[in-house]
């Protein structure tokens, strides 16, 4: 089975006990490059043949909407997982009472998820469309506590499925003004995903209903396009995980009477990779920490996504904040060590000569020469979504940037400004209220980034951005208060 988990066992394995002293390494300006460095010419070259054409994929929706089962029923059905493994899952998940997820297992490996029947955080697979995509996916927590690690998921995401659970009365409690499909629809679309596919799930419970189909396209239609969504890059798909229909096969008479679309499957097959910026400076955001537990893949381990550039072994990088340098010892990708990767892989990237006290997620590793912006104030061009609370100036808000999730609060309320056109509509306005967009100046709380000894970076505050103008995965930002997304937006300036 090919799922990598990422955040569950990386951060249980974390037992970073103490810094090397700076006196045993060696002093970080001389640490030497490999001398069978690619040179970037070459490397460009390379990347550029070997493009990276993987799509990373996001599986969202409200609480028990299914995602786990489609993703179950897709490695099985697409041959990723095997029948053994699968009839392994089938037999314990019955041993406990809750074979109802044995599908769901296939994501959901934590013994409290599995107890419990709940997705508690994000889990990757990837899995290889009938047209040869690699697909890295992401199976988010639907349950409202769980936005954050949702957040974590869905920030590496080109592309997406929406799952709803198309029972009476279960699509609306999602679609409600507090449901999770509103917000994760919402998130998504912010953090840059514009392809999505909508799965009208659990269609076996209401009797294969067109009629139920329709109303909850018609009633999802409107609401995705206001959240800006592009009407031609929406699929909407009936199905049942549970049962498989039209997952990557179609057999039902009723569904086959009224319903000659795709599969599940096939809305995968559409789905494009953008284009990576691989030729910018290198920029890979910090997601997790832990220590490379074997004699190859020892020292420092990182894992994140690349924003932007290539990355190879051998080569020296600088983590900002902070003055540290490393060598690049290993890199891997799917569980296979490579000699480089491009901007838009995920990867996990295995450290030499880095003090870990000055490594925290939400760090940026770069090129020396190529050094990330540190900000401790920006300014950020914000939509505010549907909200009841008014945003004043030192309101404070838990933002997520990349792989930063620290406090910020606004410092001037700079202007409010038109929606959809960009237009400036009130300078210096007292108070925004929901629905508005606005430009608005951030500071950066005291407690921004974290290391894995506990303490804070010695950043005073400032972070790693970037405009996004400049680096779109970078430059996203989202704002939650009190436990709800109040808004999304871009950082189009910073100051240090
Ligand atoms: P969270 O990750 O906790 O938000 O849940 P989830 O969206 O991953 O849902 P999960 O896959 O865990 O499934 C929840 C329940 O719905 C399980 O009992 C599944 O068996 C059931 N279920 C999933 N798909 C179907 C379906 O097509 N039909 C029916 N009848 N039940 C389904
Ligand atoms: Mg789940």
């Amino acid at each position: 089975m090919n799922t990598a988990q990422l955040g569950k066992d990386l951060t249980s394995q974390l037992k970073l006990s103490g810094s090397t002293p700076a006196s045993s390494r060696p002093s970080t300006p001389q640490l030497q490059e490999s001398k069978k460095l690619i040179p970037r010419k070459e490397l460009l070259e390379k990347v550029q043949q070997t493009q990276n054409e993987d799509i990373s994929l996001c599986v969202v929706g409200h609480v028990d909407a299914g995602k786990s089962t489609i993703l179950g029923r897709l490695l099985v059905d697409l041959g990723e997982m095997t029948s053994k493994d699968h009839e392994k899952n089938v037999r314990n998940s019955d041993k406990s009472g809750k074979s109802s997820f044995a599908y769901a297992w296939a994501m959901d490996d934590l013994v409290e998820e599995r107890e419990r029947g709940v997705t508690l955080d994000y889990a990757v697979t990837s899995l290889r469309t009938s047209n040869g995509k690699v697909l890295n996916i992401v199976d988010t927590p639907g349950h409202a506590h769980l936005v954050h690690n949702m957040i974590s998921g869905a920030q590496q995401a080109d592309a997406a499925l929406l799952i709803i659970d198309a029972r009476k009365g279960e699509f609306e409690a999602g679609f409600s003004p507090r449901g999770q499909t509103r917000e994760h629809a919402l998130l998504i679309r912010s953090l840059g995903v514009r392809d999505l596919g909508v799965v009208v799930n659990k269609i076996d419970s209401v009797g294969y209903s067109k009629e139920r189909f329709d109303e909850i396209v018609a009633a999802l239609t409107p609401f995705l396009l206001k959240s800006g969504f592009n009407k031609e890059r929406i699929s909407f798909v009936p199905c049942a995980a549970m049962t498989g229909e039209n997952v990557t096969k179609r057999s039902h008479k009723v569904l086959e009477s009224w319903y000659n679309g795709q599969t599940v499957a096939q809305v995968l097959d559409q789905f494009e990779a953008p284009r990576r910026p691989f030729e910018a400076g290198l920029r890979l955001p910090v997601h997790n920490i832990f220590k490379g537990q074997t004699a190859i893949a020892s020292g420092v381990g990182v894992s994140g996504r690349l924003c932007a550039g290539v990355i190879q072994v051998g080569e020296k990088v600088r983590c900002m904040p902070g003055d540290e340098f490393a060598i690049v010892k290993m890199i891997e990708v799917d569980n296979d060590s490579v000699p480089f990767a491009s901007a838009g892989t995920n990867v996990t990237v295995y450290l030499a000569n880095i003090d870990p006290i000055n490594l925290s997620i939400g760090s940026v590793l770069c090129s020396p020469t190529d050094l990330v912006p540190l900000a401790s104030k920006f300014i950020a061009q914000i939509l505010l979504f549907d909200i009841n609370i008014p945003i004043l100036p030192g309101t404070t808000f838990e933002a997520f940037i990349h792989s930063i999730n620290t406090s910020a609060s606004v410092s001037k309320l700079i202007e409010t400004v038109d929606r959809n056109t960009g237009a400036v509509l009130k300078s210096k306005p007292r108070v925004l209220t929901g629905n508005s967009a606005a430009r608005v100046e951030m500071s950066i709380g005291s407690q921004s980034l974290t290391s894995q000894s506990g303490s804070n970076t010695p950043s005073n505050n400032s972070i790693p951005v970037e405009k996004f103008t400049d680096n779109k995965d970078m430059g996203r930002i989202l704002l939650r208060h009190e436990g709800q997304t109040v808004a999304a937006g871009i950082i189009v300036d910073y100051m240090r």
